[in-house]
């Protein structure tokens, strides 16, 4: 259906008929495959961006496809007062590749995170309702998230937020030792910030947040959201600093696509969200809970982590030779498939100038140019994407 409209027949209908909330680029996208798509016009794109960082087994995979398709055969939804196969398999499989914690389902990271929120709140005391976010932290745009969010720009005209958020900066415990009182509740943190830029938290200081966390009857909370479900080269971010949250956040890789969020908490953090006290509609329904499924079973058979690593290391070596030669590259830093490449210039025009050669990336806080391609991005994939970038750097001012 809609290949057969126009770009500029598409985009008139967005024109008249869509919210201007994004600042979108004037391409339609109509088809796609592992780390390539193709726009109505027949121009083709590598894809190192997966969508925004959601397609973890890349465009349209046959295994997600058929799980899919399968599953809308044979039943798409049934609601929450009653029990789904594939919601039981999904949770079990979530659990058992984590910390053994139980899942509640929802569909965006927005909406696991105010999941987390409210969870951490129930789960302790009632004069407890504080929690500690980071500065450049980014969780989401719900009210809740938007309050977390320790960044001005995506609070503009919302004021007054909810209450009980204090930011602190990123990696310093002294900050946050000082801020915690009797009526904080909880410590939300995103491992790897990634909207913020690709700020790696030091394993000392998440392991810092655990022992203040244990020490203070808190819960501390990770947004995986963007890190999670093998992004990093583990299939949670934790895993590589081996401190373990009480409850952690998902979204955007686990459905593969598909939306889906979701916490894993602690069984005993997760036995204080009783019936009644939170839901949703279409959280964890048969036909999302089957793409997850098939999205961390193929990266499971597939060996998809071991790839992730390989291919990680192999592009920020060829990052890093590029700037040796290239000065407009200030520093490449970031973990398995998410990288950030800070840069010298603005980062609009590299993007730009890499979307007109064919490449998709991201540009984030000015300068950081993103590099979060799909679990299956192949070497030749990546090398391609790098020469792009080579020239796209040469040709900016
Ligand atoms: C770390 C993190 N948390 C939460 C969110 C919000 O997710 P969603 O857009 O699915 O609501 C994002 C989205 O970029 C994110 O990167």
């Amino acid at each position: 259906m809609a290949d057969v409209l126009s770009t500029k027949e598409t985009l008139d209908l967005f024109d008249r008929y869509v919210v201007a909330n994004y600042g979108r680029l004037p391409v339609v996208i109509v088809r796609g495959e592992g780390s390539r798509v193709w726009d109505a016009d027949g121009k083709e794109y590598l894809d190192l961006f997966a969508g925004w960082a959601v397609t973890a087994l890349g465009h349209c995979h046959p295994r997600l496809v058929a799980a899919i398709r399968e599953q809308a055969g044979q039943l798409i939804y049934m609601a929450n007062h009653m029990y789904t196969q594939p919601q039981g398999r999904l949770a079990q499989l979530l659990s058992e590749q984590s910390f053994g914690g139980k899942c509640f389902f929802c569909n965006s990271g927005a909406e696991a995170i105010e999941a987390a929120i409210k969870l951490a709140r129930l789960h302790t005391p009632r004069e407890k309702y504080k929690v500690l976010t980071f500065e450049d932290s980014f969780h989401g745009r719900t009210f809740g998230a938007i309050s977390a969010t320790a960044q001005s720009k995506y609070h503009q005209g919302f004021q007054p937020l909810l209450a009980g958020f204090e930011y602190l900066p990123l990696n310093d415990l002294d900050a946050v030792y000082g801020a915690v009182d009797d009526e904080t509740c909880g410590i939300l943190v995103e491992p790897i910030q990634g909207e913020g830029g690709v700020n790696v938290c030091t394993d000392e200081f998440l392991q810092g947040l655990r022992n203040l966390c244990d020490e203070r009857g808190m819960v501390l909370m990770f947004d995986e959201v963007q890190t999670g479900v093998g992004r990093t080269g583990k299939m949670f971010a934790y895993q590589h600093s081996g401190v373990v949250p009480d409850i952690m956040t998902l979204a955007k890789h686990l459905g593969g696509g598909v939306p889906i969020g979701a916490i894993v908490a602690k069984p005993e953090v997760a036995a204080s969200m009783k019936p009644g006290t939170h839901a949703s509609t279409f959280g964890g329904n048969a036909l999302t809970a089957a793409a997850a499924c098939a999205v961390l079973e193929t990266i499971l058979d597939e060996k998809l982590l071991d790839h992730v690593n390989e291919v990680g290391a192999f592009a920020m070596g060829r990052l890093r030779e590029l700037q040796q030669k290239q000065p407009k590259i200030k520093q490449v830093r970031g973990i398995g498939l998410m990288i950030g490449i800070e840069l010298a210039v603005g980062g609009a025009a590299v993007f730009k100038k890499c979307l007109e050669k064919g490449m998709l990336t991201n540009c984030t806080h000015d300068t950081v140019l993103r590099f979060m391609p799909s679990l299956t991005v192949t070497r030749e994939e990546v090398e391609q994407g790098i020469a792009i970038l080579a020239e796209a750097l040469e040709e900016t001012e």
